[in-house]
């Protein structure tokens, strides 16, 4: 009796609500960007339209793996100190839809091409040049490197330093 109840509708409601699971994580995701604008989406999600400079950024800029700097210094560091190395080493650290932690954002672990062009949600899905950001100023480079190196680096010549 009771595993005939269990083959004939547990199975059925279970499958029901995964796709209409899948089904509701879609206008979620819309929904929450509306309200709070553009949401991070990693590296990885401009690789498909963008080949030449991921395939650049991934070969050349420390950024692209800016975590493991995180990590080798991690022995020895109160789990506070850790967290302040995030806001430059990740990617959207305290930002709408941007790192939160290993576990939960690991596409977002290094800092990536949207800490130069800005959260790229929008712009995945519905490509278009007015939906990212082109145009770069010091200003946008001295929220992480301190405007001494960011001069030193010539910024003009240089404003492709660390990117593609
Ligand atoms: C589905 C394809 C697609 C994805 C995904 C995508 N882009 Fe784009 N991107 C485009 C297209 C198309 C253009 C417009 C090219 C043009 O008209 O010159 C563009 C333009 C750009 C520009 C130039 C904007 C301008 O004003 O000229 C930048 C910067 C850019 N993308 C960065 C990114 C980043 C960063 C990501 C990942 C977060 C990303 N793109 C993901 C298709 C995509
Ligand atoms: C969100 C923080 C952040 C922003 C914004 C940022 N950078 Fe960086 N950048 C880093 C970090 C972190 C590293 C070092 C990564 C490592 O070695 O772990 C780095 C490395 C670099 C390097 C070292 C060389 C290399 O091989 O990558 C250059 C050059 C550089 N960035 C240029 C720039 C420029 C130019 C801008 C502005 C257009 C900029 N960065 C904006 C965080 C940032
Ligand atoms: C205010 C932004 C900022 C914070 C906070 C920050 N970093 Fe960095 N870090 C950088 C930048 C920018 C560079 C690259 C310097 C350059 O090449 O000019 C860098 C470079 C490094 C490097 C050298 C990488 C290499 O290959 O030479 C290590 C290691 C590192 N950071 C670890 C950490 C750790 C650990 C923390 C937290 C305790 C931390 N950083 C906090 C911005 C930051
Ligand atoms: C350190 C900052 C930085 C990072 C990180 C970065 N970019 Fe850029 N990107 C730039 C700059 C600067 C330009 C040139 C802007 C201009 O023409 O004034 C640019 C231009 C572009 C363009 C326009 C095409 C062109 O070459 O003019 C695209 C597309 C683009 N980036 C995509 C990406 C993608 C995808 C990533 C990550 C894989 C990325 N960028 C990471 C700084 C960065």
């Amino acid at each position: 009796m009771h595993s005939s109840y269990f083959g004939r509708f547990f199975l059925p409601t279970l499958l029901l609500a995964i796709f209409a699971g899948i089904y509701l994580c879609q206008p979620v995701s819309f929904a929450l960007e509306a309200e709070q604008g553009p949401l991070y989406v990693g590296s990885l999600a401009c690789k498909d339209c963008h080949p030449h400079e991921y395939g650049n950024f991934v070969s050349y800029a420390k950024k692209s793996h800016s975590f493991q700097s995180i990590e080798r210094l991690r022995k020895g560091l109160s789990s506070e100190e850790i967290e302040q190395c995030y806001s430059c080493h990740t990617t959207g650290y305290g930002k709408p839809g941007g790192f939160v932690s290993l576990e939960k954002t690991p596409h977002l672990k290094n800092a990536g091409c949207e800490v130069c062009h800005g959260p790229g949600g929008e712009h995945s899905r519905s490509p278009d040049t007015g939906s990212i950001k082109l145009k770069l100023h010091k200003e946008d480079c001295e929220e992480c490197h301190i405007s001494d190196r960011v001069n030193a680096f010539r910024f003009k010549p240089l404003i492709h330093g660390g990117a593609h």
